[in-house]
């Protein structure tokens, strides 16, 4: 088991190059991660290089393709899929349109979603439901949080027309981790041509993850959230059935292939194909830079055990605060740790608590309060949180 503290001092100067963790305790990964100064610098470096070498030329258009093709390889290589499965976005919700709306839908047609998705993800239903008359329904998984079993709740929801489930690998509400393999398996059981569509704004840069042995379809996630990268730079993974099964909505020049008079004749063969036109290339560098960094530090299975003891350590000093209550009733198996108070006063808590530099969020529902730690949590700003709160929330 790795030592807290002979961690800490080596992650004290890690720390140093994050400017956001200098003037402030901040507990808000799960909405957006702080950007290290090496990926700062490297998208500085690659707007003046490519202004330097183009903007539009031979030169530039080449060396922003390798800069792309490399942010895909790093992506690929930490979720251990091959790049060609990889399709480079802009968010989290851009991923989960591009599967969503990627089925032929007919009306009568079900998709099923949990009670604990992301708004992006319920309006997209909507819209579905609007535009195609498909129904969409919500499986329970909030209650299954502390007891019962959300791969049951999720069965007994599946219908024969279900053509997609969508669900969060890691509940971006009360940061319970769904035993995604095993309900994968067990949905494919039950329904062979049910596609699954993850969210995984959550689970990208938390949990060690390796998608080819999860066996999804696809897996929708962001650079900006736990991986530290610059906003505006996500990422959709698609199997290869899955590639099969879908198609793109909205297309321009980066998802097809021309003939010589620029003619376009069909999609790309691979990820590629549900890219779009031009995009802010230089966030491509900085990501790669950013998860360079991370990997300085640790390994993601190293950086995953030191974000569990950071997040068991705040449970634990939380379920100790009078008028506190976490959701969760065990240790954590993510980085988020969500709670509630007696006084219910959960929008006065996060604002008296940045009113000290210390961010956190209000989740509406459940109505509740969400800290998050990172690997790069100190134990010393668990320990000013946990007085800071206990100062804050009336006891009685
Ligand atoms: C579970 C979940 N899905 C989707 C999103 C939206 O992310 P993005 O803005 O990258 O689309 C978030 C952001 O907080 C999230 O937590």
């Amino acid at each position: 088991m790795t030592n807290l503290a002979v961690d800490t001092e080596r992650l004290k100067e890690h720390r140093q190059q994050f400017p956001a963790l200098q003037n402030k305790l901040y507990f808000n990964y799960g909405g957006q991660g702080p950007m290290s100064q090496p990926a700062l610098d490297a998208i500085q470096a690659a707007y003046i290089q490519v202004q330097e070498i183009g903007p539009f030329t031979g030169a530039s258009n080449r060396w922003i393709f390798q800069q792309v093709e490399a942010a895909r390889d790093a992506i690929a290589t930490e979720l251990n899929v091959a790049p060609s499965t990889i399709t480079l976005t802009d968010s989290v919700s851009t991923g989960c349109n591009i599967a969503l709306w990627g089925i032929n839908w007919k009306a009568g047609d079900h998709l099923l979603l949990t009670d604990c998705e992301h708004p992006s993800v319920i309006a997209t239903a909507q819209q579905l439901q609007r535009r195609f008359g498909i129904e969409f329904s919500t499986c329970p998984v909030l209650e299954t949080l502390n007891e019962g079993d959300p791969i049951a709740a999720v069965l007994q929801h599946l219908r024969p027309q279900t053509k997609m489930l969508a669900i969060s690998h890691v509940l971006w509400n009360t940061g319970q981790v769904l035993p995604l393999q095993s309900m994968i398996q067990a949905c494919r059981q039950q329904n062979p041509d049910v596609l699954m569509m993850v969210d995984a704004a959550q689970s990208v840069g938390v949990l060690p993850l390796s998608l080819a042995d999860l066996d999804v379809d696809c897996y929708a996630f962001t650079g900006h959230k736990w991986w530290c990268g610059p906003d505006g730079l996500g990422g959709l993974y698609v199997s290869p059935n899955a590639l099969e099964k879908l198609e793109p909505t909205y297309m321009g020049w980066r998802g097809v292939n021309v003939n010589p008079s620029g003619y376009p004749i069909g999609w790309k063969p691979d990820g590629r194909r549900f890219e779009i036109a031009t995009s802010a290339y230089p966030l491509f560098v900085g990501l790669t830079a950013a998860l360079d960094y991370q990997q300085q530090w640790g390994t993601q299975e190293a950086r995953y055990h030191r974000m569990l003891q950071l997040s068991r350590k705040l449970w634990e000093q939380m379920t100790q605060i009078p008028g506190i209550q976490c959701l969760k009733s065990s240790p954590p198996e993510s980085g988020l740790v969500s709670f509630q108070c007696a006084d219910a006063q959960h929008q006065q808590l996060v604002k008296g608590l940045e009113d000290h530099q210390m961010m956190v969020r209000l989740i509406v529902d459940p109505q509740c309060v969400r800290a998050c730690v990172h690997y790069l949590t100190l134990e010393s700003e668990i320990d000013q949180l946990t007085e800071m709160i206990s100062q804050l929330v009336p006891s009685h």
